[in-house]
């Protein structure tokens, strides 16, 4: 499949500050792209590249195949680009305000009337195509604000932080909002700081954490590289009162044996958390030396990788 974006080494400075280092990213054509990372890591100020908004420092960008650098009038054609703040122009009504950006990219006569009125369409504000942009709600705000991105029906969307403040049925719309241009054939670009909020919609997911690269792939990859660090298990004891056989005992035990790499409570009274590195052989050992000394292992199994984990693993000792 065709390469949508490109990056090369892409690093921007503000002052001596570097708030994107180095970062190679490929994204291919009618991926929904996650990019990831908490506040500050840099996610804006690369979209804002791709977007031509902020030249890069060093490195290379492309949209489909295009340098941002070199030619960002075509690439702006290409290009949808909604920023993490938006404003309307409040006094307008919602089909001026459309109309008035399509006049702005250049559409004319009936052409621009279809491309108000299929914007409208796509983004579910066809009801409000009367109302006065100042009554829309934050979701409805938003969606205004995709719609006037897809007036010159763009072949890649670059999102930013498009789900923060909405409701959670806005987010489902939103979603579903999101899955409706892929279906179009629309590359999307994403960013959010909460990995969970991306995890159904996109196929493919980088983090960055200061500035930096951490992982770039699909989303299952994540996980995968997150449970080859080691393995997760939980196990539950029923306690008898049997003196050295209890659940501080059994966690003391399993701390010493020399393949577990960490021990902690679990989430439910009575259960212990275990992370083996790197395998799975282990956790057989485990379970029958603790039956072979008498503990009453009540449940012994392999937790989940959670997305959620995975980012957090994925930028340990990153995070602050
Ligand atoms: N115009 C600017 N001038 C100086 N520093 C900036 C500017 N824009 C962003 N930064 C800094 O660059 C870093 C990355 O910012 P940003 O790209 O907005 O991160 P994110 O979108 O991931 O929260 C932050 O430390 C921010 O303060
Ligand atoms: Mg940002």
């Amino acid at each position: 499949m065709a390469e949508m974006v490109i990056t090369q080494g892409l690093t921007r400075y503000f002052g001596s500050f570097r708030a994107v280092d180095n970062l190679s990213l490929s994204i291919d054509e009618g991926d929904v792209f996650g990019f990831i990372g908490p506040n500050g890591a840099g996610k804006t100020t690369t979209l804002r590249m791709l977007a031509t908004i902020l030249k890069p420092s060093h490195g290379v960008a492309k949209v489909a195949g295009m340098n941002v650098a070199t030619r960002p009038a075509q690439v702006r054609r290409v290009i949808g680009y909604m920023p993490d703040v938006f404003g309307v122009y409040e006094d307008m009504l919602v089909y001026e305000y459309l109309n008035f950006f399509a006049a702005a990219y250049a559409i004319t006569g009936t052409a621009r009337d279809t491309a108000v009125d299929s914007a409208l369409n796509l983004t579910g504000l066809i009801e409000k195509r009367n109302a006065s942009c100042r009554s829309l709600s934050r979701g409805m705000t938003q969606r205004l604000s995709l719609a006037r991105v897809l007036l010159h029906d763009p072949k890649l969307l670059l999102l930013d932080e498009p789900a923060s403040g909405l409701d959670p049925r806005a987010r489902i719309e939103f979603k579903e909002l999101v899955l409706a241009l892929k279906a179009l054939g629309k590359t999307i670009i994403i960013s959010s700081h909460i990995l969970s909020e991306l995890a159904e919609v996109c196929n493919s997911i980088a983090i960055v954490e200061r500035s930096k690269l951490v992982y770039c792939g699909p989303v299952d990859g994540a996980m995968g590289q997150v449970s080859a660090q080691g393995r997760v298990f939980n196990l539950l004891l029923r306690e008898d009162g049997t003196e050295g056989l209890g659940l501080a005992d059994a966690r003391e035990f399993v701390r010493g044996l020399p393949f577990v790499d960490a021990v902690r409570e679990g989430d439910r009274p009575g259960q212990i958390s275990i992370r083996f590195v790197p395998g799975f052989d282990e956790a057989f050992r485990v379970n029958s030396e603790l039956v072979t000394r008498g503990y009453k292992v009540e449940a012994f199994a392999e937790q989940a990788v959670r997305l959620e984990d995975a980012f957090l693993q994925l930028t340990k000792g990153i995070v602050q």
